[in-house]
């Protein structure tokens, strides 16, 4: 990965990702979360203080070692339990139907084989467990959606292999998820291209 991706990128991601206004959406998208959760791309623990009482445990995939590093102070002050359990989203060290829930926030746009993690959510989740998420991806308007192809190679060196043009709907569908419940809107804090964002929650049947 490098210096930059291992060194610089995860504080990256701890300071943008850490921004104000992403607080509320992580409350929302966190909402409803019970049982077992599986998170993937924990990052720095940012949605941490957001999980439910009703969380019995957390299973956090995250392959930066410095991401779990800076979410310490994070996941020493929770009252649920944390475990870095996994590396990769898209080969997941658990047995079918494990969990209750999952979790991935702004990780869609960054996991290389997104399809692959996808069918791994899903094979991981119990019958009628759902996948919360909120998404950063492609925009609704043709104008914004041309700047984000053509921004694309740039993010993806910058920002660890992070994509802006990514359809999560329709990722999410070609996966067998069905979509409960999802809103997209442009988010604070960030030019279009980069705040088109979708939240929800899909059922993997
Ligand atoms: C933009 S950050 C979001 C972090 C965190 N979810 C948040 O909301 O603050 C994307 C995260 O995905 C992680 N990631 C990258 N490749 C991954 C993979 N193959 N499996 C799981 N997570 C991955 C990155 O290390 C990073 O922590």
């Amino acid at each position: 990965m490098g210096i930059y991706g291992e060194q610089v990128v995860p504080r990256i991601v701890n300071v943008a990702c850490g921004m104000r206004f992403n607080k509320p959406l992580r409350e929302r998208v966190c909402a409803g979360l019970h049982g077992r959760v599986v998170e993937i791309g924990f990052g720095s623990g940012l949605n941490v203080p957001f999980y439910p009482a009703a969380v019995t445990s957390v299973s956090a995939v995250e392959p930066a070692d410095l991401g779990w590093r800076l979410a310490s102070k994070r996941v020493a002050a929770s009252a649920v339990p944390i475990e870095r359990a996994g590396l990769d989203g898209q080969a997941l060290p658990f047995a079918d139907g494990t969990f209750d829930c999952a979790l991935s926030t702004w990780t869609m746009c960054t996991i290389p084989d997104i399809a692959t993690a996808l069918a791994e959510v899903r094979r991981v989740l119990v019958p009628g467990g759902t996948l919360h998420f909120v998404e950063h991806g492609r925009a609704p308007d043709h104008k914004v959606e041309l700047w984000q192809n053509r921004l694309n190679p740039v993010q993806k060196r910058l920002f660890g292999g992070c994509h802006l043009n990514r359809d999560i709907r329709a990722l999410l569908a070609t996966a067998g998820f069905e979509i409960r419940e999802a809103e997209s809107f442009y988010g604070e804090g960030a030019p279009r291209f980069e705040a088109a964002q979708t939240l929800g929650v899909a059922v993997s049947p």
